[in-house]
């Protein structure tokens, strides 16, 4: 598998992958936020592709200090054979070539099935409760 910095034949597959692993709401703008990844110096979106197509994906990002690991998703006839691992390391590599200290990411309370998944790549439970409030709305 070739992991590299998504390219534009492959963004709208990304997004397919990120809708079929069930990783989109409707309140988010996929495509938007691939966009804003890919434009931005502190982030990107990289793909696994086997044979020119698009096996797995990832969105990564840092404030200079933590990096953050958004939308990975493996394509699901491709689950199991170590491509989340490889995805992950990839992320690692960029967050460290980019200076970051840290990685972190989010998992949505309902998505118990990963846990187990990033618990083996070392990736530790955080003391931390997260707060969100929307900017885009006046209420
Ligand atoms: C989570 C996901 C990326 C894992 O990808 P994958 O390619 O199947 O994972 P790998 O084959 O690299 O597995 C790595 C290890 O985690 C384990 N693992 C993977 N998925 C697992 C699961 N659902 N439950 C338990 N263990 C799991 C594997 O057994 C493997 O362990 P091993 O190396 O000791 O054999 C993939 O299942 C996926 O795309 N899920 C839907 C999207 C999603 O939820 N993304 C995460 C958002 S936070």
């Amino acid at each position: 598998m070739l992991i590299t910095d998504l390219q534009p034949p492959h963004y709208d597959d990304a997004v397919q992958l990120w809708e079929a692993a069930g990783l989109t709401r409707p309140w988010n703008d996929p495509e938007a936020d691939l966009l804003r990844a890919v434009q931005s110096p502190s982030s990107t979106v990289l793909g696994g592709l086997i044979d020119d197509e698009l096996a797995c994906t990832a969105m990564v990002g840092h404030d200079g200090h933590r990096g953050w690991v958004y939308y990975l998703a493996v394509a699901e006839d491709r689950r199991g054979e170590g491509l989340g691992g490889l995805m992950m390391d990839a992320c690692e590599q960029w967050l460290r070539r980019q200076g970051a200290v840290k990685v972190q990411l989010m998992i949505r309370e309902t998505n118990t099935e990963v846990l187990n998944f990033y618990e083996r790549l070392g990736y530790e439970r955080s003391d931390v409760e997260v707060r969100a409030k929307w900017l885009t709305t006046d209420a």
